[in-house]
């Protein structure tokens, strides 16, 4: 190769590199937070990883944050604001952080929008005017009511003989819309309302579900006969944990969750079933993509995304689990 052609080439190289380093800086432009209440969840382990992953294909930046309490949370956006993020995604800690978390964004002119957990405003109301993606909680909560309903059919249990543990959280609204739809289902299948007996829980996590449900199995050792629900399946392992403390046999426990991520495939893979018969999957990776999807095209297009986008859910049990996973995308 000759001198003269040599230089050529690197030159030829140099613009290259440039034109490409031009494009792909104003792809980089964009960079968006993905704040999570529960960061070690696999719900939100997942969701923030698809997030991600749409930011690769897509050429922007997503920065995953934990944000479990309130102080967590407006760190991060001090954090997000420092590496020139436009706005975030977020799944708050705690509904009524809302105006606050809104107050700090707007300081820094950021744009929000809200994953699973909806803001709640000063009047108790949600805040409509941050664009919110979520789950259909009353309906999905119908699905569990049902599913929970259908194995005791199968068992051949007499209603009258069951008692339900109901995990409850009624700080959070899509928690307490999901455990009304699975009482109403229930209570429409013929169960008794008397049976039904509460185990209100500070958090929405396995430890918190395992506190609240072993006083309530120990007060009402008259039962022999269970069924368990709560805000998601992380909470009902709690109670089902809680029922296995308290002695109670797999065959006696029919235990129905929400979310169909990590928690429940490892339940499903034992080798000897437990009293966790199902749960109701959502999508955790659509959660993810579409809430960043959202944000990226307000940011870059300027186009709002609409007050509130609602998901379904499928039941998954042992039996189907595999399958409906990969139906999901999970
Ligand atoms: C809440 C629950 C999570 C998950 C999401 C899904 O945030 O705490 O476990 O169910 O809703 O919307």
């Amino acid at each position: 190769m000759t001198l003269t052609s040599r230089f050529a080439r690197l030159a030829l190289g140099g613009a290259i590199a440039l034109a490409s380093l031009g494009s792909a800086q104003a792809q980089d432009d964009v960079t968006i937070g993905f704040i999570v209440k529960k960061p070690e969840q696999a719900w939100f382990i997942n969701e923030q990883k698809a997030a991600s992953e749409l930011g690769e294909e897509e050429g922007f930046e997503v920065v995953r944050l934990a944000g479990e309490d309130g102080q967590q949370v407006l760190s991060a956006i001090d954090n997000l604001h420092a590496q020139g993020a436009q706005g975030f995604v977020i799944c708050p800690p705690d509904v009524r952080l809302g105006p606050a978390i809104m107050n700090r964004a707007k300081q820094y002119d950021m744009k929000v929008v809200t994953v699973d957990d909806r803001f709640v405003g000063p009047d108790g109301e949600p805040m409509e005017g941050v664009p919110h993606l979520g789950m259909s909680g009353y309906k999905i909560g119908q699905q569990v009511g049902n599913a929970i309903a259908d194995e005791m059919d199968a068992r051949g249990w007499d209603p009258e003989e069951v008692a339900a543990l109901r995990i409850t959280n009624y700080e959070l609204p899509t928690a307490k819309e999901r455990t009304d739809g699975a009482t109403d289902a229930l209570l429409e299948s013929g169960f008794p309302e008397d049976n039904i007996f509460d185990a209100p829980q500070q958090n929405s996590d396995t430890a918190s579900a395992f506190s609240a449900a072993s006083p309530v199995f120990a007060k009402r050792g008259d039962f022999e006969h269970w069924v368990i629900f709560a805000l998601n399946e992380e909470s009902v392992l709690g109670g089902v944990r809680a029922s296995e403390q308290y002695g109670l046999d797999a065959e006696d426990v029919i235990g129905v969750g929400i979310n169909g991520s990590g928690a429940a495939f490892a339940e499903f893979s034992r080798e000897t079933p437990t009293g966790f018969h199902g749960t109701v999957a959502v999508s955790s990776t659509m959660h993810g993509r579409k809430s960043a999807e959202n944000l990226y095209e307000w940011i870059t297009e300027g186009e709002k995304p609409q007050a509130n986008t609602v998901t379904g859910g499928t039941l998954m049990t042992r039996d189907n689990w595999e399958s409906v996973r990969e139906d999901l995308g999970l």
